[in-house]
């Protein structure tokens, strides 16, 4: 939408989150509540997607990604003072301009559509997305007019009793025509409960302007919450969870408990997938076709190919191949390369480390800095010692061979294919292929 600019407002503290941080920084399902919002918007395409900081500005400014333009407001006057900020940016454009706010995440793209288009076919000067709500308190009223046009909005603390009973609310989401917006920016005053320049009053200037001020009502009035406090924002992390796990489920993964599966939004998952629950599924991490995720599973920023069976373990940006089998209680660190139809069995720690197709690293064993060869066998307990203290050293193994149990391989150190170490041996030198080594240090059997 070429003829769209967005605004996000986003310069507000946040008092009521009791944080350092800048209420719109706080994250739900892995990413800043802004980051939603900004990432929803931009996918409007709009011309320019204008997001309005002040409280620790630079903090939000470097956090947030993006083709984002970011305007100052120095002090924050209220709604219609954050939106002047912007006026430079409004002053030669023609066409409509969308106002969010940073602190409501949930909010999608198809709402955000049908209320711009709602805006388009009706011609309107402003066009305002309510929610009709149980409890209307702390919002901003919507009064309609008999032809059930806008005629102003009451902001709670300025309403009279009879006003407090309207349930229709305000969600502060609002989509303008330019021309009109700024024409009645500068008639905007403070005289009112709070002293605040209210971007609401708009509605109430054009409609007696003889506008026409029309309103959508969202459908699911979830998406709309604005996040004020911790209680909001754990709210909105459990609406946004579900939100996930329903969009897999509808693309053909299994997902046993969704109330106990955690997925972040940028997860893909294939089909046919089982996830039990506890699952914790983060960052960008894609999972195949088939896989089974047993309970209690860690895994982010990974690549996990299909037909993998994972079990209680914890995965950190690694990639592990088709038909792999892991755990239970593995733990695989950033930089591990599991090969296909590999097995990395219980209380095994691998990190920085190759393993090549079939092999086997089956109990209790600790494999750093490794490059590992196909179809080999990694005895329980086996370490490769890679570290001296200053360095940190690298194990080579080759094919089909066969480490036993209680070796202690210590790098830098090659073992060639076929090669056999006792159960116990401490190796020190390289092994060469199809030599067998025994004992401490490990020596040739001839
Ligand atoms: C606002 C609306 C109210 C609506 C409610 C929905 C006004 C006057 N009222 O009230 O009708 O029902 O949202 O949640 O608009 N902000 C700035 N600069 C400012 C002031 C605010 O950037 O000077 C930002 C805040 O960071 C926040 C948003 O604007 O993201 C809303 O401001 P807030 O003070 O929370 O408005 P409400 O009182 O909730
Ligand atoms: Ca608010």
């Amino acid at each position: 939408m070429s003829d769209l600019i967005t605004i996000t407002l986003a310069a507000g503290k946040g008092t009521r989150m009791k944080s350092k941080l800048p209420k719109v920084l706080h994250q739900v399902a892995e990413k800043s509540m802004i980051q939603h919002v900004v990432d929803t918007a931009n996918r409007l395409n709009p011309k320019t997607n204008i997001v309005i900081v002040g409280y620790k500005g630079e903090e939000v400014e470097a956090a947030t990604d993006g083709d984002v333009k970011f305007i100052t407001q120095r002090e924050q006057l209220g709604t219609g003072h954050a939106v002047m900020q912007a006026s430079d940016e409004l002053a030669d454009f023609s066409g409509d301009v969308l106002v969010l706010y940073g602190d409501t995440p949930l909010l999608t793209e198809d709402t955000l559509r049908k209320l711009v288009e709602f805006h388009q076919q009706k011609e309107a000067a402003a066009t305002i997305l309510t929610a009709k709500v149980d409890d209307p308190t702390g919002y901003g009223r919507i009064v309609r007019d008999e032809s059930g046009n806008v005629s102003k909005i009451v902001e709670d603390k300025d309403a009279t009793c009879e006003e407090a009973e309207i349930n229709e609310i305000n969600t502060g989401i609002c989509c303008f025509d330019n021309d009109f917006l700024l024409n009645v920016l500068d008639k905007l005053n403070t005289d009112n409960a709070q002293g605040e320049y209210y971007l609401t009053d708009v509605a109430g200037i054009l409609s007696k302007g003889g506008e026409v001020v029309s309103a959508v009502v969202v459908n699911n009035s979830d998406e709309t919450v604005g996040v004020n406090t911790r209680k909001h924002l754990a709210r909105a992390e459990k609406t946004l969870r579900s939100r996930i796990c329903d969009k897999h489920l509808e693309e053909g993964v299994t997902i046993i408990d969704p109330d106990n599966t955690y997925i972040g939004s940028e997860v893909e998952i294939g089909q046919d997938t089982i996830i039990y629950p506890f699952a914790f599924i983060e960052g960008e991490t894609a999972i195949g076709s088939e896989v089974v995720i047993k309970p209690k599973c860690r895994i982010v920023d990974s690549q996990i190919e299909d037909r993998v069976q994972i079990d209680s373990s914890t995965i950190i940006e690694s990639q592990i191949g088709s038909g792999a089998i892991i755990g239970p209680y593995a733990y695989l660190r950033p930089g591990s390369e599991i090969g296909q139809d590999v097995k990395v069995g219980d209380f095994v720690e691998i990190k920085k480390s190759k393993i090549g197709k079939q092999s086997k690293v089956p109990h209790l064993s600790y494999i750093g800095d490794a490059i590992i060869g196909k179809n080999s066998n990694i005895g329980a307990g086996t370490i490769t010692a890679n570290y001296d203290g200053k360095n940190k050293s690298q194990t080579i193994i080759g094919d089909n061979a066969f480490i036993g149990s209680d070796s202690t391989l210590v790098a830098p150190v090659k073992i060639g294919d076929k090669a056999i170490t006792g159960a116990g041996a401490v190796v020190t030198k390289d092994v060469k292929s199809e030599d067998v080594v025994v004992g401490v240090p490990a020596k040739s059997m001839e």
